[in-house]
């Protein structure tokens, strides 16, 4: 039940809903697209970013805030641990317990490899957890690997990898066949079919999802399976500096205890990067979807050992975080909303654009709304637009959101608001890194051999914008493929005299460059303070 202040815009919103339901609003062209997304996405407010002067990327910008860790000091001196005697020795060292990395242990288990697993909190704490819509798959009769390229490859700007999307896709049907076997419960007809739906930029309806908390069952099977073949696990504990050896390949990683701050010394024949996003850097001052523990660590581990990024500058803001109440800003609204029929609509009941636009697109355009055409509503702690939920039940029947979207009841419900009967109030959230470590189609880092990336660690996948599903998509893809690609290169694999020197390349770079700075990284966890507040909440965005 919303306050007095929101009263006369909710009377409008439902005084509209019947003709918004049957109005097909016309999608923007091309040429609108980009107009609108230079005006309003954030990832064009140039202020916002810094240009790198020291590392591989030198010259290139990305968000400052993203700078400020790549062009910063290693956590330790090259001297702090004795390289010579390692705590642990294995074939494939995944640093991270998401769905990517547990993906991986899965199948470099499956070659024989001895695996180890790090992780900063403990398996499953990841953004793969917190995934809520889908995951898209063409496996359906009408759709087609080649439909889903388009779409994938249109909607990140033409920008991604071809041969990695190319991956992506025509992987996908026995990646879900995969996970369906090791036991992921997928919402299924009553002939066992598995029920599909849009996501933005979707020409197909090929989302496959468990309710809206997709993510969740995935990470839970994984996790399972990791458990179920004992696969060795190291929780609390974070990858603070990846080692190299004497050729220059990765070879280990320095771990870190989370309570103690022991050091440990990981020696191992590969590594694979599987540390996920970056939303707890609240980019711009953006709230976030994301996990507590999405920090950019890998992108800070690759990078100060000499692996390159691409499309670091390139941030997805979900469209539809939470705008109120306060308590759950930013936590993520499944793009699923949208896909069971909800509109967008402004603060005087009218729909601002197609519901099926990209992310980017359609992020852009509520900014636009709120921020320029004076049709935000005011939610008393910053703006935020309409997301009319009760047309899910017209069109679906009463019954709908409970059956397909319980969490997101649940979410509201908790705060009073009756997601059936009234609208909710959404902003974007900063939800995804589209850009990371570079990779070839094998999961390799292209200028160090023996280290992989899988999830969202990697860049090039999405281009400079990512579709619904296809994120926990690309983990399950990418993740098994470094798993298996690590698994068998770890058999020819003789690891040279280990080496941190690259910490002490790296600070003379710093120094080359005229870079003064106390920070350390990785930062691991985000720092709150009692008076942090989200910048976007208050200023103007252009
Ligand atoms: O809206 C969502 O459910 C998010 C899905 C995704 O980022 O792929």
């Amino acid at each position: 039940m919303y306050a007095e202040q929101f009263q006369e815009s909710l009377k409008a919103v439902e005084a509209a809903r019947e003709a918004n339901i049957a109005l097909e609003p016309r999608r923007m062209t091309a040429d609108e697209k980009d107009r609108l997304l230079e005006t309003y996405h954030p990832d064009y407010r140039m202020d916002q970013f810094d240009v790198l002067t020291a590392g591989p990327n030198k010259g290139e910008k990305v968000p400052k805030e993203l700078a400020a860790i790549l062009q910063a000091h290693s956590r330790i001196a090259k001297d702090s641990v004795d390289l010579n005697a390692p705590d642990y020795d294995v074939d494939v060292l995944i640093i991270g317990g998401g769905g990517a990395g547990c993906s991986a242990a899965i199948e470099a288990d499956e070659k024989g490899a001895k695996v180890m697993v790090v992780t900063k909190l403990r398996t499953g704490d990841a953004n793969t957890m917190m995934a809520e819509g889908g995951i898209q798959a063409a496996d359906k009769p009408n759709d087609s690997p080649a439909q889903h390229f388009i779409d994938a490859y249109g909607g990140g700007h033409f920008a991604a990898k071809r041969e990695l999307v190319r991956k992506l896709v025509t992987d996908a049907p026995e990646c879900i066949q995969w996970l369906n076997d090791l036991g992921v419960e997928f919402d299924k007809d009553e002939n066992g079919v598995m029920v599909t739906t849009h996501g933005g930029g979707t020409s197909r309806k090929r989302m496959h999802a468990a309710k809206d908390y997709s993510g969740a069952e995935i990470m839970r099977t994984l996790r399972d399976e990791v458990l179920n073949r004992e696969i060795p696990v190291v929780d609390f504990t974070a990858a603070i500096e990846l080692i190299l050896d004497e050729n220059g390949n990765a070879s280990g990683a320095v771990l870190m205890n989370m309570e103690t701050n022991q050091l440990y010394v990981a020696k191992a024949k590969t590594v694979i990067i599987a540390t996920g996003g970056a939303g707890r850097m609240h980019y711009q001052g953006f709230p976030t979807s994301n996990h507590y523990g999405a920090t950019a660590d890998g992108l800070v581990l690759g990078y100060r050992a000499g692996a390159k990024l691409l499309y670091a500058d390139t941030l997805q803001y979900h469209p539809t975080g939470a705008a109120f109440p306060e308590q759950i800003f930013g936590a993520l609204v499944t793009e699923k909303v949208r896909s069971l029929g909800a509109k967008l609509v402004n603060v005087k009941g009218e729909v601002f654009m197609h519901p099926l636009e990209t992310r980017d697109v359609a992020a852009a355009s509520i900014i636009r709304e709120c921020m320029d055409r004076g049709n935000g509503v005011d939610t008393g702690d910053g703006q935020g637009v309409w997301l009319d939920t009760p047309m899910i039940e017209k069109i679906g029947g009463e019954g709908t959101i409970i059956a397909r979207i319980p969490a997101m009841y649940r979410m509201f419900a908790k705060y009073g608001i009756d997601m059936r009967k009234e609208p909710i109030l959404v902003f974007p959230t900063l939800h995804y890194q589209n850009g990371g470590l570079d990779i070839s189609l094998n999961g390799e880092t292209p200028n160090i051999k023996n280290l992989f990336v899988a999830g969202e660690a990697v860049g090039g996948i999405h281009g400079r914008n990512r579709l619904m599903g296809n994120s926990l998509l690309d983990i399950i893809v990418f993740g098994r493929n470094a798993g298996r690609m690590a698994g068998d290169r770890c058999k020819e694999v003789t690891v040279g005299r280990l080496t941190l020197d690259h910490i002490d390349r790296f600070d003379a770079e710093l120094k080359a460059a005229g870079i003064e700075t106390d920070v350390v990284s990785p930062k691991l966890l985000p720092k709150y303070t009692p008076d942090f507040k989200y910048v976007c909440k208050k200023a103007e965005v252009r």
